[in-house]
């Protein structure tokens, strides 16, 4: 075979159903090229890595990539665009709602001198059976908020269909967030000074499994300019759970305030707040910061109670840290509550994001 000239990466999680298919739809589209298809697998349980490896031995233009202990769909393309042989990349779907027939017009595109080009399921001229009218407009919200931060007006900046060279890919990763939520976004975003294509094509309906992203798009894309604008400081995944506590903290004066109200003492109404806030910081993270990694079942209260026990050594460490600022400032009570949170967040953030989610998490069920 001679070396693929385009690489076609796919991210799956649960497509196994729809793996045979894309290999069709981009034999048919492709035909007449030099082309491979990198599929990009985080052990999907329905098999989705098995059915790629069948499909590679009647094949030898497709590889799988079954990423035992990695998670998450932007880091996932970025592997695939590291093992990559074309000098062209395209990023597509695994769920049959990008259309392959667009590919051979991107690829006449980067020829013609674009630099990226995306297929967008906005522009002029088509019609977006894929998208529900709650999904329309959350996309409505997430686009504004995005070009607004780019500077751009595309109609589709949070596309997940698009195709640039291989090396333009490969530099700019180490600039782009792993962790991150839209990859197209991120590439735009570290390459504004190149020129981009849209091109229209119809966004079809999901035909087996489930879309994984849904309203917590808006906050993960919130949290990922939030990090961009602290040129990569905070990861977006920090900024999440800080911006959890915040609301946390908001729920937790609430329930303190109210219990006061109907007639607690102090310290049962801190106690209750406290207990509540835990409660509610640890759902909401493990669905919005953590949604790639989400806990469920037994899992969910294993997790709730390590977040707990964590919570509570932090709380340990924020009082002492607090104490003896306080004393080494001689009475300065802003900076030194504030230092003794910052010290409690980061506690819980490094600690939880060690033991509860991501990849050397407790909990994680065996295999
Ligand atoms: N490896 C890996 N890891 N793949 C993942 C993961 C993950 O954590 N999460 C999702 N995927 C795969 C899915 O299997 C699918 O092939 C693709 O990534 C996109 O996920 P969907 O669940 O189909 O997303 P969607 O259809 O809701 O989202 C569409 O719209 C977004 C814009 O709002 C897609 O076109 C996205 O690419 C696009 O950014
Ligand atoms: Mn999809």
């Amino acid at each position: 075979m001679t070396a693929p000239r385009v690489s076609v990466v796919v991210p799956t999680y649960n497509e196994v159903g729809n793996v045979p298919m894309i290999y069709d739809g981009l034999a048919e589209a492709l035909a007449g090229r030099s082309w491979e298809l990198v599929v990009v697998d985080d052990d999907s349980p329905d098999g989705t890595a098995d059915a790629v490896r069948a499909l590679g031995l009647q094949h030898d233009n497709v590889r799988c990539i079954q990423r035992v202990l990695e998670r998450g769909l932007c880091s996932a393309v970025h592997w695939g665009v590291q093992a990559a042989h074309g000098e062209v990349i395209v990023v597509m779907d695994g769920d049959l709602q990008h259309e392959p027939a667009l590919i051979p017009r991107m690829l006449d595109a980067l020829q013609a001198g674009h630099d990226i080009v995306s297929g967008s399921r906005f522009l002029q001229g088509t019609a977006e059976k894929g998208l529900s009218d709650r999904r329309r407009r959350l996309s409505d919200w997430g686009n504004r908020l995005t070009n607004y931060f780019l500077g751009t007006e595309l109609s589709d900046p949070l596309t997940g269909f698009f195709a640039t060279s291989r090396r333009m890919f490969l530099d700019s990763i180490p600039l782009m967030q792993a962790d991150g939520f839209k990859v197209f976004f991120d590439l735009v975003y570290h390459n504004r000074n190149v020129t981009i294509r849209e091109l229209p094509f119809e966004f079809q309906r999901r035909r087996h499994g489930q879309s994984k992203l849904q309203l917590y798009v808006l906050w993960l894309l919130a949290c990922d300019i939030v990090s961009k604008l602290s040129r990569g400081m905070l990861p977006p995944r920090l900024v999440s759970f800080v911006g959890v506590g915040l609301i946390g903290s908001i729920f937790h004066f609430s329930v303190l305030y109210t219990s006061m109200d109907l007639g607690a003492v102090f310290w049962v109404a801190q106690t209750i707040a406290t207990v509540v806030a835990m409660v509610f910081n640890f759902t909401i993270n493990n669905v919005l910061t953590y949604s790639d990694d989400r806990l469920r079942g037994t899992a969910f209260y294993k997790g709730l109670l390590l977040y707990s026990l964590i919570a509570s050594v932090g709380i340990v460490a924020n009082v002492s840290t607090a104490q003896i600022t306080y004393v080494s400032l001689q009475g300065h009570t802003f900076i030194a509550a504030t230092t003794g949170l910052v010290i409690d967040v980061i506690w819980r953030f490094v600690v939880s994001n060690r033991l509860i989610w991501g990849r050397s998490s407790m909990l994680r069920k065996p295999r």
